[in-house]
């Protein structure tokens, strides 16, 4: 018999830059992003059940809602069709930190199921309808689906892979405390910033894109900060670390990062960083270099 569960990995997802570029007629704000992900996340596991439902456990499960609303479900309940299934996350990243946790766990539930009706042999086209519903559970979904380097533009949907990047680790810093993301976009006090350069480097390594990066921004970071000041302490902090090159707050915050070359130095970092701060939630890992065949389809396109 064909095994019935199926595990999936959804990886933090760490904004290099964010420029908000612009405001929609809905009060969406205008993106031009470079995201990576990070082999750090929470886990995913679906099995085929009577109904669809959800469990939960891990460092931060008592911050995730387990009712109908969790992201998971409902990201779930669009992929299942009439299929059952039980769903348990493993929470291991913190809630509403600016590093994709919702938006990577529903993505990761959406892949989960489609295999699991790939299995069944139940797999229906999706509509263009249910992608839209897909893109409306969370700005990040789309590109969290891939979980592939990328230029994220418009709120989200609009997505240009990324050529693969050079090795490149790094350490995430949380100082415990959740910053909501709507109320950061509305502590924004400029609107319409310079995008990011229209064509993007092929960085060398990890020290070229560091210096690359220098030159662009986080336009979230100052009204993050307003709300949260202890975001400056991190990333003082972060930069501060031995063979550092660079740090900054990922999406709306409270989570900073700060890259290295090496894997070493990135394990050396978040143990200082740790017994500096054992109060902080700090995490070391790799960026996913992305895959050249993703690039060469947008190429082609
Ligand atoms: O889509 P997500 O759940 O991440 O967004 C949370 C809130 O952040 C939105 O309801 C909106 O107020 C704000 N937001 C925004 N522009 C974006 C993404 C989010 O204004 N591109």
């Amino acid at each position: 018999m064909l095994p019935q569960t199926i595990t999936e990995f959804a990886h933090a997802k760490i904004n290099l830059a964010l420029h908000v570029t612009g405001q929609r007629d809905d009060g969406y704000h205008l993106l031009d992003s470079l995201v990576v992900f990070a082999g750090i996340g929470d886990g995913l596991r679906a099995t085929r059940a009577e109904a669809l439902g959800l469990t939960i456990d891990g460092p931060f499960a008592a911050d995730v809602p387990a009712g109908e609303d969790n992201l998971v479900l409902r990201a779930a309940r669009l992929a299942a069709g009439d299929m059952g299934v039980a769903l348990h996350l493993t929470k291991r990243l913190p809630a509403a930190s600016g590093i994709g946790g919702g938006s990577a766990d529903a993505a990761a539930a959406i892949r989960a199921v489609l295999r699991l009706r790939m299995m069944a042999g139940t797999i229906a086209p999706m509509s263009a309808e249910d992608s839209a519903q897909i893109a409306a559970l969370g700005a990040d979904v789309p590109v969290c689906l891939a979980s592939h380097p990328a230029r994220m533009r418009g709120i989200g949907e609009q997505l240009d892979w990324l050529a693969p990047l050079p090795e490149v680790h790094v350490v995430l810093a949380n100082p415990g405390i959740e910053v909501p993301t709507p109320a950061v976009f509305r502590a924004l006090a400029q609107k319409d910033n310079a995008p990011l350069p229209d064509a993007l480097p092929q960085w060398r390594n990890a020290a070229d894109l560091a210096e690359w990066l220098k030159d662009q921004r986080n336009d979230l970071e100052a009204p993050a900060r307003q709300l949260a000041p202890q975001i400056g302490q991190v990333i003082a902090a972060l930069s501060g670390l031995p063979n550092a090159l660079f740090a900054r707050m990922s999406g709306s915050g409270a989570t900073c990062f700060a890259l290295f070359a090496k894997e070493d130095y990135a394990l050396d970092a978040a143990e200082a960083l740790r017994a500096d701060h054992p109060d902080w939630w700090v995490a070391a890992g790799m960026v996913y270099p992305g895959r050249a065949d993703m690039a060469q389809l947008i190429r082609a396109t």
